[in-house]
């Protein structure tokens, strides 16, 4: 099993949208059994909660469901798996920082480093400014090319 964490700051938006486009992408591709996915968050805020209703609706339109709570990462799930996909910046520092017995190496990417050339380097926060149909695009874009190179890597 090919195990991939997406990882944002709340696990209400970004990263819940991530998990459920790839997700979707998997099945598509018939790798359901070799490909597991989930999400967490940096933050504690949102611990417990479904993800955000604005995130749940752009999935809907896109024929996505999605019933995920979320959670906090934990530094067990540095060990535990093997692709941890950043939606930005801030995001990659706070994992790198929670990695305090070095298992991190290698496992650590950001989403937008498989998207195609000239997308932005990051997945930008829609919490405030509502913007989730452009951030479902950039994770679409991700989601897509992350699939490509993991196949390509694995040989599935
Ligand atoms: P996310 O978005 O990291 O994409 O889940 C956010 C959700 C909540 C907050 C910030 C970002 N917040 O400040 O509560």
């Amino acid at each position: 099993m090919i195990n991939v964490l997406f990882v944002c700051l709340g696990n209400i938006c970004r990263s819940p949208m991530a998990e459920a486009v790839f997700r979707k992408l998997v099945e598509e591709a018939g790798l359901a059994d070799q490909i597991h996915v989930d999400s967490a968050g940096t933050a504690e805020w949102h611990v417990g909660e479904p993800a955000d209703y604005r995130t749940l609706t752009v999935l809907r339109k896109h024929g996505i469901q999605y019933d995920g709570i979320a959670r906090r990462i934990q530094s067990a799930d540095l060990r535990r798996f093997d692709y941890i996909i950043a939606m930005d910046g801030s995001n990659m520092a706070d994992v790198t920082r929670l990695d305090r017995s070095g298992v991190l190496n290698g496992k650590l990417y950001r989403l937008m480093d498989f998207a195609p050339p000239g997308s932005p380097r990051d997945v930008p926060d829609p919490y405030y400014d509502g913007r989730f149909d452009y951030v479902y695009g950039l994770v679409e874009a991700g989601c897509r090319g992350l699939l490509d190179h993991i196949r390509g890597r694995h040989g599935l």
